[in-house]
């Protein structure tokens, strides 16, 4: 059998391109080279895409994108290509055709269901969630919604929409009477904590409102949680697998930009310091929550277990980062799957998934 062919994309029109390098290049460096071939494609920050040939090493500190061989090139939505066409200087197109994408992309223009959206047109296996599940994961408006249908708790929360700003001391009166202080103040669609912020008192949130605003049209503001904050990796189709828990110690007063990447002091423990009676519980929400959302491939369910013992879900991550100290792979790895067979049992996922026999 000739080697499956995979395409790992990277990078992306997102303000988590960077982790996003960082995620990629453990991928790529794990794959297993016996069973995938493996293609690189670059997204640039400003979404150029590029087909690259060069050092793995320079994925991470951003030399792939000066590369003289990249070669310019598009995922066509036509499935009769069944991959991309490079676009060679002289202006001939090729049809490099693959087997199965490996998007490692984080936040919006990857996690969100546009590139999810395209490969399905496409029709071309990928890994992790649909193109409706990775939207409806994406923005925390509707998968509060739709977890709440579910029976599944959520922080109690009032959303915004933009033309509400006209009318912000009515709302923040409204919020006031439905939530206390301190609230999370959020972006419907971000990531990475960009744009959050914990408010105290009313000038806070409104200044927190404002903020939020200037990074999306929809702004959501919740209640504050008081507890642990602890992440369960979920993997799988059907059936999917619930891992055990690992816990978040933020150095920062929240786990906001800062405490998640430039904090050394933020520390991630597994297993969480909890009973196996709560353990139990919070994996089977991770299942409950990731089959309410649709979730496919692999997903990340982030939880609080609050003070009063509640399980409530904060949000589901649909590509989770990917780096050597990611809680995801960690969190495997600790329940005795290696990187590598982690890698190659999402491929499979994907495959299996789209109903393709390559074997
Ligand atoms: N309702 C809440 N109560 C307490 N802390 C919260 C709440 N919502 C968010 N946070 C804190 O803010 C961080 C970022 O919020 P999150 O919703 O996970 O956004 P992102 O998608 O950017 O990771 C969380 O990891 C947590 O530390
Ligand atoms: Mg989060």
């Amino acid at each position: 059998m000739s080697r499956i062919r995979v395409a790992v994309i990277f990078g992306g029109k997102s303000n988590e391109h960077d982790v996003s390098l960082i995620s990629a290049t453990h991928v790529i460096k794990s794959i297993s080279r016996e069973k995938y071939k493996v293609i690189r494609i670059g997204i640039t920050k400003k979404g150029h895409w590029l087909k690259y040939i060069g050092d793995v090493d320079d994925i991470a500190n951003g030399q792939w994108e000066k590369h003289p061989d990249n070669v310019p090139c598009v995922l066509s939505p036509d499935p009769l290509h069944k991959g991309f066409l490079v676009i060679d200087e002289d202006g001939s197109v090729s049809n490099l055709k693959i087997d199965c994408v490996f998007p490692v992309l984080h936040g919006k223009n990857g996690e969100d269901g546009t590139i999810q959206g395209l490969l399905q047109l496409a029709q071309i296996p990928f890994v992790g969630c649909d193109m409706i599940s990775s939207a409806n994961c994406m923005d925390k408006d509707t998968t509060h919604t739709i977890l709440e249908a579910h029976g599944i708790k959520t922080a109690k929360w009032v959303t915004l929409i933009e033309s509400e700003l006209d009318m912000l001391n009515d709302k923040c009166k409204q919020i006031e009477s439905e939530l206390t202080y301190p609230m999370f103040v959020k972006p419907a669609n971000c990531g990475s904590s960009v744009g959050i912020s914990k408010a105290h008192n009313l000038d806070e949130l409104k200044r927190g409102i404002k903020m939020a605003f200037t990074h999306d049209t929809k702004v959501l503001v919740e209640q504050g949680l008081v507890g642990v904050e602890c992440e369960c990796a979920v993997m799988g189709n059907e059936n999917p697998y619930a891992s055990t828990i690992g816990e978040i110690e933020a150095a920062n007063e929240f786990y906001d930009y800062d405490a998640k990447y430039e904090n050394a002091a933020s520390k991630v423990i597994i297993p969480a310091r909890f009973d196996d009676d709560t353990m139990t519980k919070i994996r089977e929400e991770a299942i409950k929550a990731y089959k309410a959302m649709g979730c496919g491939g692999l997903a990340r369910v982030d939880f609080f277990l609050c003070d009063n013992n509640e399980i409530v879900v904060n949000e589901i991550n649909t590509l989770p980062g990917h780096t050597s100290i990611s809680m995801y792979p960690k969190l495997m790895e600790y329940d005795g799957m290696p990187f590598e067979e982690q890698e190659d049992k999402l491929i499979k996922l994907a495959i299996d998934r789209a109903g393709v026999d390559y074997e």
